[in-house]
């Protein structure tokens, strides 16, 4: 296809994931003229010390955004897709705070806003969602969707290292930035689990929809004794309706083996998507990296190109819920004396909240008494645990970490 029409492109944005676009579409250039008729030629580069963004504009037809961030990203992408661009993008924190703003351009525009590579990487998770699914009703999403806290907790969980020497190792291999702060609090999870949320419940969802907590806190006990019940630990994305409601949060987990998200290891994210009419479908694969996020990066472009039809993103809006039903793991370090596992199980008792399991280990004087409770309300398991802050036997704060009870194989 010599005489293919040339389709030209304006790159915003030339770092890790801009760089690997750039060497990808050349290399992969005869699989887009087959795949589309088209030949990509890129029309110019726009960077900090590069470009003009007018120009480059004016003279293509697909922009991609790579710079990251809201700023100038969300006026750059804005401008193009007012000026009818296509537009791809990768960036999270983008489509999870200003999505709303930006759909209703590329709607009035008539022009397509893709943006696969803004979760989860390399896998097509998005796709899957807005297209095979859009008629699913889909009931759940659940999904470890940052590799740099899954990297430090396989870390953790493998070699029994401290949570900052696991930080500090994530970070000599590059799978955890300088500056860590996103990723570790859980807000880089919650960006993307606004978006998946959007895409599963066909509700406009944003960040601030999301409430997050993240790995900072966790101790390599708390990983030790979860052996103990088989549980694995995760900083899970979950995002769920409740009849006309949903919820949408982060926050570190315990998984049963059973549990599809469970054997997922390192820097790897996988995204477990459940309906009625489905069960249970899980995507898994490398969540960041230059070539796997220009990947995505390209999948998008080739789809623009190829015509597939713009897809209509929600403008209403589901109410939120904060008010759930979890089960829990507890960790308390108490005297070592007669009746103290009976206050324990009075304190739980009386907010009825039952007991699955415990495991009980002398420490001298001491002991410790790890449990993990039956689901109930969040709202009685943290009464339970401030009453037990006030119990005289109590030798440290009481640690508690979600567990997701739910095995599927
Ligand atoms: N890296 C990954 O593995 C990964 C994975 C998934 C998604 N993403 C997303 O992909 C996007 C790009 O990430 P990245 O890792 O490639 O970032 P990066 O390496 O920091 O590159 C950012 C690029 O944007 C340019 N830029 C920054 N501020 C600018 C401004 N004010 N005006 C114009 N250009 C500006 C930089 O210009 P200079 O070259 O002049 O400095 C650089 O070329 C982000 O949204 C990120 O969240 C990245």
């Amino acid at each position: 296809m010599s005489g293919a029409q040339p389709v030209r492109i304006g790159l915003l944005g030339r770092g890790t994931v801009g760089g690997a676009f750039l060497e990808l579409l050349s290399r992969r250039e005869a699989a887009v003229v087959a795949a589309t008729g088209r030949r990509p030629r890129i029309a110019g580069v726009v960077r900090r010390s590069e470009g003009d963004f007018d120009e480059v504009v004016a003279d293509s037809e697909i922009v991609v955004e790579l710079i990251g961030g809201t700023d100038p990203a969300r006026e750059y992408v804005l401008r193009a897709l007012r000026e009818g661009r296509h537009v791809v993008t990768a960036n999270k924190q983008l489509i999870a705070q200003h999505g709303d703003e930006l759909f209703d351009a590329a709607r009035q525009a008539g022009v397509q806003l893709r943006f696969e590579a803004a979760v989860a990487g390399a896998i097509p998770v998005i796709r899957v969602m807005q297209e095979s699914l859009s008629a699913t009703e889909i009931t759940r999403v659940s999904g470890i969707v940052n590799g740099t806290t899954n990297f430090i907790l396989t870390e953790m969980a493998s070699t029994g290292a401290a949570y900052s020497d696991a930080l500090g190792r994530a970070q000599e291999l590059g799978y955890a930035e300088a500056d860590p702060t996103e990723d570790v609090n859980g807000a880089d999870a919650a960006a993307k689990m606004a978006i998946l949320a959007r895409l599963a419940f066909h509700s406009a969802v944003s960040l601030d929809d999301v409430a997050y907590e993240g790995i900072e806190a966790i101790q390599p006990d708390d990983l030790a004794y979860a052996k103990e019940f088989g549980l694995s630990l995760k900083l899970l994305g979950v995002a769920e309706r409740h009849g006309g409601e949903i919820s949408v949060r982060v926050f570190p987990c315990f998984l049963y083996r059973g549990h599809p998200l469970a054997p997922i290891e390192g820097a790897f994210n996988a995204v477990t998507v459940e309906a009625p009419a489905i069960t249970e479908i899980t995507m898994s694969g490398p969540g960041a990296g230059g070539t796997e996020t220009a990947s995505a990066v390209l999948g998008d472009v080739v789809s623009i190109i190829a015509g597939e039809a713009p897809v209509h993103m929600p403008r209403d809006r589901l109410s939120v819920t904060r008010d759930l039903d979890s089960a829990f793991y507890l960790h308390l370090e108490v005297a070592d004396r007669p009746g103290v596992l009976a206050g324990v199980a009075d304190v739980l008792g009386r907010n009825e909240v039952s007991v699955k399991s415990v495991v009980q280990w002398g420490l001298g004087e001491d002991a410790r008494l790890v449990m993990v409770m039956h689901q109930c309300p969040e709202s009685r398991f943290y009464a339970a645990l401030s009453e037990m802050a006030g119990l005289e036997f109590l030798r440290a704060q009481p640690r508690a970490i979600r567990v997701i009870e739910e095995e599927f194989v």
